[in-house]
């Protein structure tokens, strides 16, 4: 049994990963902007602050907080905190590790696949690929080379760069089941996703097996493009399939610069989980979203 810190664990993954461990019998303390129980703890960024008391006894910190990306429209001031909550939370972190001379055993943190940036092609990203230069890539970047400065102090560093997260709970799945369901744009754009049981699965594996470390892409092995995504969402779900995309340029009107991440998007390997005998659950969409099927019906 270990303890574990996890940052934003009161969001869509977090609140899923902590019914797991707690399944698991590990001890969970969160580090939150709003505490409420008594396993939460507060914590300021823009005041540099945070309670050391979340930090007693912990063996490792998984680095889930940060400003939802499709949240709201991308403004200067947006952007900024998209990426501060991300990096500057990161920091203080690392501030508070190397101050209270804690012993971590892993840093475990979340990034995207948007690391790879907001383009489409036939091009299969994996671990090794450079960031991209757009807005989406840099933060990606910046919050990973932050991560990983917790190597400096032989604290063990393991990065998930996560494809849209599926689960029944909220989040991407639920904004895509509208009542008709259509692709957006060509359709032809990629979407890298992965099932939330993955995905818990693999945080869970970054805390019991000591050989996974380093970076990862957490997504399903299947390829799916927004138009293949879109069409078996509406056949699992028995929802009307309109095959014409909604067009580019109203998202791009609505959403500003954020509609990039709804338009475009490669292909993402996920071989190199394979190589740390990782099995996925969930490999076909298929399967995953029969799940949920399931679940709504329980
Ligand atoms: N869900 C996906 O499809 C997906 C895909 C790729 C990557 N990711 C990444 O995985 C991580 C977890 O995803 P999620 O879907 O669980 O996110 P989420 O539901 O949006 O939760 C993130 C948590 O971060 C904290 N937070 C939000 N804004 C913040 C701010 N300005 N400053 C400090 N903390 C803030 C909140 O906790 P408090 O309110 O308690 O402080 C929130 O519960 C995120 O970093 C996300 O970027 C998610």
């Amino acid at each position: 049994m270990s303890k574990i810190l996890v940052t934003g664990g009161t969001g869509l993954v977090g609140q899923q990963l902590i019914s797991l461990l707690h399944k698991q019998k590990h001890e969970v303390a969160i580090l939150t902007r709003n505490p409420k129980k008594t396993n939460e703890y507060l914590w300021d960024l823009h005041k540099n602050l945070v309670d050391d008391k979340a930090f007693e006894n912990i063996d490792y910190i998984i680095h889930l907080a940060g400003a939802g990306v499709a949240d709201k429209r991308w403004t200067k001031k947006r952007k900024e905190e998209i990426l501060n909550s991300r990096v500057s939370s990161t920091q203080l972190l690392y501030q508070k590790i190397t101050s209270l001379k804690i012993p971590l055993k892993g840093f475990i943190c979340a990034s995207a696949t948007g690391y790879y940036g907001a383009s489409t092609s036939e091009t299969i990203f994996s671990e090794t690929d450079k960031p991209a230069h757009d807005f989406l890539g840099s933060v990606c970047d910046a919050w990973e080379q932050t991560a990983l400065s917790f190597q400096q102090i032989d604290i063990p560093v393991t990065i998930l760069r996560t494809g849209i997260v599926l689960t029944e709970k909220g989040g991407a799945l639920q904004k895509i089941k509208t009542p008709v369901i259509s692709p957006l744009g060509s359709g032809k754009q990629y979407l890298p996703w992965i099932h939330i049981d993955d995905l818990i699965n693999l945080y869970h594996k970054a805390i019991t097996d000591h050989d996974f470390t380093g970076i990862y892409n957490a997504v399903a092995p299947e390829h799916q493009t927004n138009y293949s995504f879109s069409k078996q969402v509406a056949l699992t779900f028995k929802k009307p399939f309109l095959g014409i995309g909604v067009p580019s340029f109203l998202l791009k009107l609505i959403l500003g610069e954020m509609s990039q991440i709804l338009l475009e998007g490669s292909r993402i390997s996920s071989k190199k989980l394979k190589t740390k005998n990782y099995t996925f659950t969930y490999p076909n969409l298929n399967k995953a979203l029969e799940s949920f099927v399931k679940t709504t019906q329980a």
